[in-house]
């Protein structure tokens, strides 16, 4: 029993970073099992700011040993920009981080195919962070992906022009009108220039480590990336990721048996945001959301977008608990909420013929939410270190949602800083 594990429960962004920087001291490994630099994950300490995309969040703890599993896609040249990022704030990123040899590699055309997809899609895009993670991932599954293996193969460029030929014929067929050739040969140039550069960090087989520490009785956490209504079977289809990001994930995504697991910690908002396109039943479309984006400071860690917005949905995160078994709930941002006169929480769906649901139905565009309203508890939390300090409305408010979803809430946000948090 040594892996313990954080999903988000939501559209992603839910504030997993932080919690597993938080947590981190407690284990000996910090490990990414899904997805891709789609993620963005911020830490915040000592005023300074970082945000990781697929080095995992334990990096800035001396203690850990951080791993990108098997299930992780990886662009060399991005990879390569966030070590150097984190080795120039003084980090051994050489000796704290360990590459799957099976996880697969994002090539310029993937990112290219993403792009062009997505502009052929007009209004129907998926709303892609276009950093090639669908594309890789297709690849992966029909069986023709590179794996960081291959980097040390004589036939690693002819494999990779193979995959290219292969990329360009379906640019230039599907895609002509939404993509330039230029692009592709100056990001080539930089995509083997990286990949010499992560040869020299260890790439290695984490599954037989992490079974090994396993063994041994180490503990690990695997840090979840995006939010279970993203996933790729559970998610708002087709507007998800292209990975398992609900906790089943983390068996594939790392090679471990599900009778390894012990605690999952679910992460969720105070209220929703979602970026990209797809069903959202609660987003607010008033005053009311862009005071949550303003407040909330809801633009993208990865791409900058303006995030949705909207009331905190508990039909949908009890979903989401229930498929990954969640043991402990991680509620942030309830900071956010502070000014907030009126907190609606959606306890219910209406369907189209006004029946009442209490799951989300397989297509959740069509669905009305039913509100719970509560007083706001109109105090500033942010600098509240003790439960019992905490506004007696917010503790009402709390225990309403641990109710509701039946799982105790073991920390509370109320700020971006690792100071702020409540241990419950
Ligand atoms: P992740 O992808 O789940 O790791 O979350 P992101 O880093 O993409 O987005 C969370 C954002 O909220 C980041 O800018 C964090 O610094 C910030 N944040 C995290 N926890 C809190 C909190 O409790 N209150 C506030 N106001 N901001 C928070
Ligand atoms: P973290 O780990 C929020 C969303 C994109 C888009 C959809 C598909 O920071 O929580 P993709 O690039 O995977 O093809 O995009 O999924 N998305 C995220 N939204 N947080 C994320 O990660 C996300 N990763 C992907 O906006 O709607
Ligand atoms: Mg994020």
């Amino acid at each position: 029993m040594a892996i313990d594990l954080i999903i988000g429960l939501q559209w992603g962004d839910e504030g997993k970073g932080k919690i597993v920087d938080i947590l981190a001291p407690k284990y000996k490994i910090i490990t990414r099992f899904n997805g891709g630099p789609n993620a963005g994950h911020t830490i915040l300490f000592d005023g300074k700011k970082f945000v990781l995309h697929v080095v995992p969040s334990g990096i800035h703890r001396t203690s850990c040993m951080n791993y990108i599993g098997n299930g992780v896609v990886l662009n060399p040249v991005l990879l390569c920009e966030e070590i150097k990022n984190l080795e120039q704030a003084g980090i051994n990123v050489k000796e704290h981080l360990f590459i799957s040899n099976k996880a697969h590699i994002i090539i310029p055309t993937h990112c290219a195919i993403d792009k062009a997809s997505e502009e052929s899609k007009g209004s129907k895009k998926i709303g892609s962070t276009n950093k090639g993670i669908g594309p890789t991932y297709k690849d992966k599954v029909g069986r023709d992906g590179l794996r960081m293996v291959d980097v040390f193969s004589d036939s690693f460029k002819e494999k990779y022009q193979n995959l290219k030929g292969y990329h360009m014929e379906i640019l230039q067929d599907l895609y002509k009108e939404h993509f330039e050739i230029a692009s592709i040969v100056d990001e080539e140039e930089k995509f083997f220039e990286a990949i010499e550069i992560l040869k020299t960090y260890k790439i290695c087989d984490t599954v037989e480590l992490i079974n090994k520490e396993i063994s041994k009785g180490s503990n690990i956490l695997a840090e979840g990336a995006q939010g279970s209504m993203l996933d790729i079977d559970h998610g708002t289809y087709p507007f998800v990721t292209s990975s398992s990001v609900i906790a089943g994930g983390v068996c594939t995504g790392l090679g471990v048996s599900p009778k390894s697991i012990n605690k999952i910690y679910g992460a969720f908002k105070a209220y929703v945001t979602r970026v990209g396109s797809g069903p959202f039943p609660t987003e607010l479309f008033d005053e009311t959301g862009e005071t949550m984006r303003k407040i909330g400071n809801e633009f993208g860690s990865t791409t900058g977008r303006p995030r949705r917005c909207g009331w905190l949905d508990l039909i949908a995160l009890k979903y989401t608990c229930t498929m990954s078994g969640v043991t402990d709930l991680v509620i942030l941002k309830s900071d956010v909420l502070d000014a907030f006169d009126k907190i609606e929480v959606c306890v219910g769906y209406l369907d189209e013929n006004n029946k009442k649901l209490d799951w989300p139905p397989i297509d959740m565009s069509l669905v009305k939410p039913i509100y719970k309203s509560f007083d706001g508890w109109k105090t500033d939390t942010t600098k509240i270190r003790k439960f019992e300090d905490l506004p007696k409305k917010m503790i009402e408010y709390l225990d309403f949602i641990s109710n509701f979803i039946d799982i105790p809430i073991s920390f509370i946000s109320i700020g971006p800083d690792r100071e702020q948090t409540i241990v419950v």
